[in-house]
């Protein structure tokens, strides 16, 4: 069903480009809910969206892409808890600490978010964690919180002997944590997002923007920065920090963290709390990109945005998206066009590394982790895959020299 008025609605309620999720995506999404909904006449079925904002967000929840996992991107976690440990000593008890997970998807970064605080010796009475997602089903399945295998995929999984319940099939985020996030249904690109809110010392916005196309990313980092403190951090995913280099922010310095200090740009004074809303949503039929100088600015001081084209960032972006969205084969291609094209490149042999393990291919992957290793020695996530791929073949000791190997990176980054 290749008709383009389903995905223009898409984009404008949730910002969800064509072209970066691929039209398959959002074609098997409408095929699904038509036939449901109108016996597969699509005609029928627009009328139905016009008139039915329950039928829009049954549209949604089945075209987004919920994939998550705890300690996605362990470094970001480390940093958080060195910063945020700095922050709670400076606040001397004035106020919580407020941090921010939007979106959230089925609860597993917000959770890691809270027992990197718990592990990190502070008080639950010293923060709070807001966490949004513009899907009601995996909010629900946030609160809930019963996670299976695939929500830990890292190698150091002794968060679970901590925080979790080993139940029958699964297991249970313990009370302490959950209790320390409120969920809610919130939409990124909506123009009362978060009103009222005072603003966040950390900001989580990590694998959304990659579904944006460039003047929905641009619009949306202003909202990022608006709910975030002029002394707060922003964490964004790996394929995303191109985007913050563009205006002007610079990454915390530690690697693989994908944290920007906002404080890192040229800080105008913060607009007042109860902020302006975003622009309108631009109408599908004309987007309209955000200008560069609009008078209700963020708080950072953000560089004129340069569209110079970044081929090998662009492609890892592709990459990351494909893979997030279940296209395997689609993302090993285009790592394979990126290095024929580019040369060698650590990004692009991790990801193949990851993509050859998701499919059970160990030693295919080994190989190519170690290729990314040769090109980036301190490349953290191939050393840890790695690690993980050894622990599994027996090898602990070659898995703990990369263990340590990778947290040395880490520390002397930091
Ligand atoms: C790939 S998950 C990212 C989860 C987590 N941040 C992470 O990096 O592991 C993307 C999530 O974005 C949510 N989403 C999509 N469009 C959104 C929007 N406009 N506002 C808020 N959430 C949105 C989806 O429901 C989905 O749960």
């Amino acid at each position: 069903m290749n008709d383009p008025r389903f995905a223009q609605l898409l984009k404008a309620r949730i910002g969800l480009d064509a072209e970066s999720v691929g039209d398959a995506v959002i074609e098997r999404a409408v095929r699904q809910r038509c036939s449901k909904v109108s016996g597969g006449d699509a005609e029928h079925y627009w009328l139905q969206l016009q008139g039915s904002a329950e039928e829009v967000q049954a549209l949604i929840e089945a075209v987004i892409v919920p994939e998550t996992w705890f300690f996605r991107y362990p470094e970001s976690f480390a940093a958080l808890a060195d910063l945020a440990t700095r922050r709670v000593l400076e606040l001397a008890g004035t106020r919580p600490l407020r941090l921010l997970s939007l979106p959230c998807s089925t609860g597993e970064e917000p959770y890691s978010i809270v027992m990197t605080m718990l592990d990190a010796g502070l008080a639950p009475s010293a923060f709070q964690v807001d966490a949004l997602d513009v899907s009601r089903s995996v909010l629900e399945r946030a609160e809930e919180g019963r996670y299976g295998r695939n929500s830990f995929r890292g190698v150091e999984l002794g968060f679970r002997d901590r925080h979790f319940i080993d139940e029958e099939g699964g297991y249970r985020i313990a009370e302490t944590v959950r209790k320390k996030v409120r969920f809610r249904v919130g939409n990124l690109l909506a123009a009362d997002l978060l009103a009222g809110e005072a603003p966040y010392d950390f900001v989580f916005c990590r694998n959304l923007l990659i579904y944006f196309d460039r003047a929905t990313q641009e619009q949306v980092v202003d909202v990022l920065c608006r709910l975030a403190r002029a002394d707060g951090v922003l964490f964004i995913g790996p394929a995303e920090a191109s985007l913050m280099s563009r205006i002007g922010l610079k990454p915390l310095g530690v690697a693989q963290s994908f944290a920007f200090p906002l404080a890192s740009a040229e800080v105008v004074r913060p607009a007042p709390l109860s902020w302006t809303p975003p622009a309108p949503l631009p109408r599908p039929s004309a987007p309209k990109p955000v200008p560069v100088q609009a008078p209700m600015r963020p708080r950072v001081a953000v560089k004129p945005v340069q569209h110079v084209a970044e081929p090998a960032t662009d492609a890892l972006a592709d990459i990351a998206r494909l893979a997030n969205s279940g296209q395997a084969g689609a993302a090993r291609q285009r790592c394979e066009a990126l290095l024929a094209e580019k040369g060698p490149n650590a990004e692009a042999y991790y990801w193949l590394g990851l993509l050859a393990d998701a499919q059970g291919q160990g030693i295919e992957a080994q190989g190519f982790y170690r290729k990314a290793l040769y090109l980036q020695p301190d490349h953290q996530e191939s050393l840890l895959h790695l690690a993980a791929l050894l622990a599994a073949q027996g090898d602990a000791a070659g898995a703990r020299r990369l263990q340590e190997r990778a947290a040395r990176g880490v520390k002397r980054n930091g």
